[in-house]
């Protein structure tokens, strides 16, 4: 163990100095442990951010402690940018950022469609019910294809394929749950990645965060069921009696509570709704673990947690809401479509305006709060994509200062889907009892997530079309499998 460990303090360091992302191994676990697990569950707890996990662990013992006790945590790990819950996501699963993915935000657009693309709970047969018959293809957006007017599936807007397509190519079973039906998101352009897929509308919920915690307990019910090789009511597709390969799910309580209550001004605490919301998770991770050990399987799983997005900002005292029209407004020309949280993504109607969009921006800057205005050569160097060449990239990001949120809503005091280290820096570690618990400090990616599930699981990462385009690496410890 001992030279493993300096191996990786080694790579660590080297990591720190030129901030490249490197492949490391933890040889102990190659060599001892055969780096191998049959099983793998990804959760996400929205919002969570990796300072959340500090906060919970000075609170005392818990299951989450527990998991790191036999873990490697990753302490300075980063989503996406725009950190919109589809962009965080897709990263997990494609190991790929907006620009490889063409998925920039739930609400978004792209020149070669027909209407903004908006893939929430509206795209349901009906939102009011908490299985609301799923996705009603004619409320889906439309584009040409082969001269054919076509409804586009969230599944058939992703450019790359997921790490549930690779799984299920193997004829290994999959299964998926998130909070509406357009998280068909997942299954990637085949359609068919997922084996089952588990979509309780959020929607029909109040939005509270009790109401938000027993909305949670149905996905937490769902993955146990599948731990025991249950199918789920209610759910699309079947297990056909095995267990998963790959699963996958979220939690929402934490991101309502942070949006409804949040920290304690000043001291920056969890609030005792943040706190009920963080007690939910841990017992429910406590119970996962209590399944697995109880099938026997607890050593032949990896547990990954890796927040899809944080939530911004944290220090309620820097909130301010402001308009998203008056944004609109500010360009002085016709803007096709905009999509406002704590960042502003703006697609012009015609793209010769830019310049005079800019100009008008520039001279508001001061009252709409605005920190950066990024457009034109910038996007292409700060790897956003060129939006002259690439249908789906805004012509201008507008990053707000901190705290600010572009929205109409008066019940919310935190967003997420921009690009401040609130929105970004997210809580990612993994367990599995055979591993050596480890923090490693260097800067990662959630993308990275994806090739480190699939080399855990003695796959190939490089048959993700988004590692091989972004040379997406392994976290640290992990590698991307076979070749
Ligand atoms: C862990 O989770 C269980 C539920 O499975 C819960 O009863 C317990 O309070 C949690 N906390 C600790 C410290 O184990
Ligand atoms: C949607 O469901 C609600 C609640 O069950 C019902 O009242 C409403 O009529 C339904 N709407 C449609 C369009 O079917
Ligand atoms: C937070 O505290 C500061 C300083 O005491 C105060 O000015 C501000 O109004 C408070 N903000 C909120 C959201 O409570
Ligand atoms: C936004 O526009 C409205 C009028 O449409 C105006 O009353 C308000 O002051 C504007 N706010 C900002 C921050 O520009």
């Amino acid at each position: 163990m001992k030279s493993a460990l300096s191996f990786l303090a080694l790579q660590v360091l080297l990591n720190q100095a030129n901030g490249t992302p490197l492949l490391a191994r933890d040889r102990d676990y190659d060599s001892d442990h055969g780096c191998r697990v049959k099983y793998v569950v990804v959760l996400s707890i929205d919002g969570l951010h990796n300072s959340d996990v500090d906060k919970w662990l000075a609170l005392g013992p818990s299951n989450i402690s527990t998991l790191l006790e036999t873990g490697y945590r990753y302490t300075d790990a980063y989503t996406t940018g725009p950190s919109d819950s589809f962009p965080g996501t897709l990263s997990a699963w494609t190991g790929a950022n907006p620009k490889t993915t063409g998925v920039w935000y739930d609400d978004t657009y792209d020149r070669t469609y027909f209407a903004p693309i908006v893939y929430d709970e509206s795209i349901d047969y009906n939102s009011t019910q908490l299985f609301s018959g799923g996705i009603n293809p004619a409320n889906l957006p439309q584009t040409l294809i082969n001269g054919k007017c076509t409804a586009v599936y969230p599944h058939a807007r992703t450019r790359v394929n997921t790490a549930f397509e690779v799984v299920v190519r193997k004829g290994l079973k999959t299964a998926y749950t998130d909070k509406h039906p357009a998280y068909d998101l997942v299954r990637g352009p085949s359609g068919k990645g997922l084996s089952t897929g588990y979509f309780p509308e959020i929607a029909a919920t109040d939005g509270k965060v009790p109401g938000t915690i027993a909305y949670d307990q149905l996905h937490v019910n769902a993955l146990l069921d599948w731990f025991d090789g249950k199918d789920v009511a209610n759910a699309e597709g079947s297990l056909g009696g095995k267990l998963p390969t790959l699963s996958g799910g979220n939690f929402q309580a934490v991101s309502v509570a942070q949006k409804t209550h949040g920290y304690v001004n000043g001291t920056l605490a969890f609030t005792d709704a943040l706190k009920q919301a963080m007690t939910f998770v841990d017992a429910s991770l406590g119970a996962l673990v209590e399944k697995l050990k109880a099938k026997d399987i607890y050593d032949q799983t990896l547990i990954v947690i890796a927040s899809k997005h944080g939530q911004a900002p944290i220090d309620p005292a820097k909130f301010k809401d402001i308009n998203p029209k008056n944004v609109t407004a500010a360009t002085g020309v016709k803007v096709a479509f905009q999509t406002s949280d704590d960042i502003a993504l703006i697609f012009l109607a015609n793209q010769k305006d830019l310049h005079v969009a800019v100009a008008g921006l520039t001279a508001r800057k001061a009252d709409l709060k605005i920190s950066d205005i990024i457009y034109g050569q910038r996007l292409i160097d700060l790897h956003f994509g060129d939006p002259t060449k690439d249908p789906a990239v805004p012509d201008i990001i507008i990053v707000p200062q901190a705290g600010i949120i572009y929205t109409t809503s008066k019940s919310k005091i935190a967003e997420h889907g921009g690009l401040s280290d609130d929105d970004r820096h997210i809580a990612v570690f993994m367990s599995n009892p055979h591993l050596k618990k480890m923090a490693f400090g260097q800067r990662v990616y959630a993308t990275q997530v994806a090739p480190t599930i699939l080399g855990a699981l003695g796959l190939n990462a490089n048959e993700l079309d988004g590692v091989r385009a972004e040379r997406t690496e392994a976290l640290p410890g992990f590698h991307n499998g076979r070749n």
